[in-house]
């Protein structure tokens, strides 16, 4: 288990887009850490969401860094737009990419950080030459493409072994869960091993403020 303290991800996908860039102000005041976008292409998964000039309507409004997620085939050939938009991270899914190391390279060369992200099905073992070159990876514990979905409770096994194999490899990668955090499921994620929580509708719903559920989940997320 490494050090790092937890970090939490307001994902913007289950945020009012009429009001993107106030929820977004919200989050930060609130304590997130990062933001977490999620791009999605219409075939990599069903829905079509936000594209690089989303991410630059809301680089000027927060200092906190922007993390994509790249829900795109071939995710490659979108890469320079989103860092010129503004994003500090910039994570491609394993199953869209098929030369991961350059991708992963054009990244880090454009100056962001790489991340991949994984599916719930797909094994570790396919990263496994791949961490020399990564800075995060992302475990999706539900299947990507929608927001509000249950976490995958066969994941949390899959979760403590990669915090193994990122421990084990000596580099200094983050540990990214994404989908069906809350509340609930927080703090077996955390045990297991996350570094770096994304949640959306745990943050962006009606139930309560988003200060008020991010300090639910922030007290929720503790080793
Ligand atoms: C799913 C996305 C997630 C999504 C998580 O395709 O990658 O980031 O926003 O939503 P919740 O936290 O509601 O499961
Ligand atoms: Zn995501």
């Amino acid at each position: 288990m490494d050090g790092a303290p937890i970090t939490i991800a307001p994902s913007i996908l289950s945020a009012d887009f009429a009001r993107l860039g106030e929820q977004v102000v919200e989050a930060q005041l609130a304590g997130a850490d990062s933001l977490h976008v999620d791009v999605m292409d219409g075939r990599y998964v069903p829905p079509i969401t936000f594209g690089p000039i989303a991410v630059a309507a809301i680089r000027p409004l927060v200092a906190i860094p922007i993390d994509v997620h790249l829900m795109v085939v071939e995710p490659e050939r979108f890469l320079k737009d989103f860092v010129e938009a503004g994003a500090n991270i910039v994570t491609v899914h394993l199953e869209a990419t098929t030369h991961l190391h350059r991708t992963l390279d054009a990244i880090r060369e454009l100056g962001a950080k790489a991340g991949v992200a994984l599916n719930p099905t797909t094994p570790l073992s396919a990263i496994e030459e791949a961490l020399p070159f990564l800075d995060l990876v992302n475990l999706l514990t539900v299947d990507p493409g929608y927001g509000g979905q249950r976490f995958i409770p066969a994941c949390l096994r899959k979760i403590a072994r990669l915090r193994a194999m990122i421990d084990e490899s000596g580099f200094s990668i983050l540990l990214e869960v994404d989908g069906g955090v809350n509340a609930e499921t927080a703090r077996a994620v955390v045990a297991a091993g996350a570094s770096v929580l994304v949640a959306g509708s745990a943050i962006f719903n009606a139930k309560a403020s988003v200060q008020e559920n991010l300090q639910r989940l922030r007290a929720a997320a503790v080793r």
